[in-house]
């Protein structure tokens, strides 16, 4: 007979058992081999090397075995937890660094792609050359005034001393709204502007007035139906043509750079007496000799065509209700689309209206 323990066999105690154990930490190992994520291993890790794996109740079973025999089975299972262990954070290594070059792949970003593909586009350089010029104006004093696009036919004409016989007014030019006996039209230039401001307020005025107008022509690369145009008007005491050629001096400095100046060439409005066409000098050759011999700009003239200007007739003075004998005036209009493609060598105007971004954005973002 033998007292409880003393003769103990670990061989005998199953887990403990040297084929046990073997096949405990086998199985381990094939399963950590076996495992193909991260979260595979975790699992595995769980039901291998956990407080209730096979090998952790094995370890257990250690302490209630007689003195003489833990010594070989906690050799034989530690051991087998030891390989376990390392199998394990051996593959965890991998099994990481097989995720992170994975990442690496599956999320690369392809910087050289075309990072625009929805342009968020620009303000229009009609729009930010329009505030430029009111901004020129505003700094010497003169006030912004504004005008509606669709206008009264006397406003647009007779008022301006344009008679009803005057070619401007054929159906060929001007947009009529429909009834034509409402004589409503689409203005054609900005001036009524001028006879507006001048009905509704007293001299001293000095005021510009920007805006959308419009001829029956057919888009085409110089033409436009709808355009731009900036009218200036003052009306004070003792105003002479002198006035007027040093503010449009100015202005074409203010807008075409230091030492631009104009000159006046005799014209006809019947909205001023006299009148003249506006040239600006050429801002790229200056008219200096040699090079206003190739200067495409201007073509060899040295000048550029850029409005009509004049003292206001007295017949508008009086249709507008305002004294002749008092104040006197002087008026200007100019295109600014053409000064917008004047100065910035645009050839086509239909560059200007059809919307397309990547003209604006050559532009840049002007606020
Ligand atoms: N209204 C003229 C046009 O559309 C431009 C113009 C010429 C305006 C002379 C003026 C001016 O104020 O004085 O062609």
């Amino acid at each position: 007979m033998s007292g409880p323990n003393s003769d103990y066999d670990p061989v005998e105690v199953t887990p403990l058992h040297g084929d046990q154990v073997a096949a405990m930490r086998a199985e381990a190992l094939a399963a950590i081999a076996d495992v193909a994520d991260l979260d595979g291993l975790k699992r595995v890790r769980l039901e291998h090397a956990g407080d209730r794996s096979p090998l952790a109740l094995a370890n257990r079973e250690i302490g209630a075995l007689p003195p003489q025999a833990r010594k070989e089975a906690g050799q034989r299972v530690g051991g087998a937890r030891k390989d376990v262990a390392a199998a394990l954070s051996e593959r965890a290594e991998v099994l990481r660094a097989d995720h992170e070059g994975r990442i690496l792949v599956e999320e690369a970003v392809d910087v050289t792609l075309p990072y625009d593909r929805e342009p968020v586009g620009s303000r229009h350089p009609v729009t930010t050359l329009t505030e430029r010029i009111g901004d020129v104006f505003v700094a010497m004093g003169w006030e912004i005034a504004e005008g509606p696009e669709v206008e009264a036919e006397w406003l647009n004409f007779d008022a301006l001393n344009i008679g009803a016989d005057h070619p401007a007014r054929t159906l060929q030019d001007t947009f009529f709204l429909e009834p034509a006996d409402a004589h409503i039209v689409l203005r054609t230039h900005t001036s009524p502007v001028q006879a507006r401001t001048m009905l509704s307020r007293r001299p001293p005025i000095y005021v510009i007035c920007p805006g959308r107008t419009f001829r029956t022509d057919e888009l085409d690369a110089t033409h436009t139906p709808v355009f731009q145009q900036v009218e200036g008007l003052a009306v004070d005491r003792g105003l002479t043509m002198g006035h007027l050629k040093g503010t449009l001096d100015h202005f074409a400095a203010a807008m075409f750079g230091a030492g631009i100046d104009t000159r006046f060439r005799p014209s006809y409005f019947p909205f001023t007496e006299p009148s003249a066409e506006v040239d600006l000098r050429c801002f790229v050759c200056r008219g200096a000799v040699p090079a206003i011999a190739s200067c495409r700009t201007c073509r060899g003239e040295g000048w550029l065509e850029w409005g009509g200007c004049g003292v206001v007739n007295p017949r508008v003075l009086v249709a507008c209700g305002v004294d002749p004998e008092e104040v006197t005036g002087f008026a200007f209009g100019m295109g600014i689309d053409r000064t917008l493609m004047v100065r910035h060598g645009i050839a086509d105007m239909r560059d200007l209206v059809e919307g397309d971004v990547r003209f604006t954005q050559a532009f840049g973002v002007e606020v």
